[in-house]
């Protein structure tokens, strides 16, 4: 029987569409702050930025990451990046499904699916975000949309790993996302509880290896309170991570959780 490991608790910095070569720097301040932290960092910068950010991070305990991918490894697909293309670049992990993608780039679960599909194809660990607008929380269907996101942005064959090391999975309420404003605790562990449920009933035991990572609004000041909830294996971080003093302290604080 595989062991089966507890999920990793992982910090990971989502630098959007922000940075130049110049920001590099604060790539490496924070590598340096998180040396004896054990917590899996990873930085996901700009695709521009991967190759260098690579560089600068060779030989830290941060890892670099993309931000999407297209499914196919190669093509005429203009302006698409491949997974093999971020594994070239030094990525271990990739973002897929954010909600920004999704409402920017009209991106469904389906073509998720496929994207985290070409990422496991790589070598990649897809990180897949689920999270709930507004509307659908003030209507009570929260735990039906995200349910239904995780099932739709998985493909049936789609392999976790013996310890559920393969895969991430993030959540992400849309309207807390660089709003400052995010759910309750018992909101959030309510989520969390039905999406390590649902990866349960997909995965099996593997699911209890599988970092379910808390994002939206986390900062220095909430992010002792959100890493103490059931579940709740880290965090994606926007804004926060642009910044070594933001999130440096987020970093410590789920050291310590
Ligand atoms: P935020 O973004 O931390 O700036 O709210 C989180 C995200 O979109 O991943």
């Amino acid at each position: 029987m595989p062991r089966i490991l507890k999920p990793k608790r992982r910090a990971i910095g989502n630098w959007k569409m922000n940075g130049l070569s110049a920001n590099v720097d604060v790539a490496q301040e924070i590598a340096a702050g998180c040396a004896y932290l054990k917590v899996d960092v990873a930085l996901c910068p700009p695709a521009t930025l991967l190759g260098v950010m690579a560089q600068a991070l060779a030989g830290t305990v941060v890892r670099s990451g993309g931000q999407d991918c297209h499914s196919a490894a190669s093509g005429a697909h203009t302006g698409d990046i491949a997974a093999e293309m971020l594994s070239d670049c030094g990525a271990t992990t990739v973002i897929l499904g954010h909600s920004e993608r999704r409402r920017d780039h009209g991106e469904k679960s389906p073509l998720i699916a496929s994207k985290a599909d070409a990422a496991a194809r790589a070598g990649v660990v897809p990180i897949v975000c689920v999270g709930e607008t507004e509307a659908e929380r003030e209507a009570g269907r929260t735990l039906g949309v995200v349910r239904r996101q995780l099932r739709d942005s998985i493909s049936e064959s789609f392999d976790a790993g013996e310890a559920g090391e393969r895969l991430v999975i993030a959540y992400e309420p849309v309207w807390a996302i660089g709003t400052g404003r995010t759910p309750t605790s018992p909101e959030i562990e309510a989520v969390h509880k039905a999406l390590r449920q649902a990866l349960k009933k997909r995965f099996g035991k593997a699911a209890k290896g599988i970092s379910i990572l808390y994002g939206g609004s986390v900062k220095a000041s909430n992010a002792a309170e959100i890493f103490a909830i059931p579940n709740v294996d880290g965090a994606l971080v926007g804004g926060a991570s642009l910044s070594v003093k933001d999130f440096l302290p987020i970093v410590q604080a789920l050291a310590e959780a």
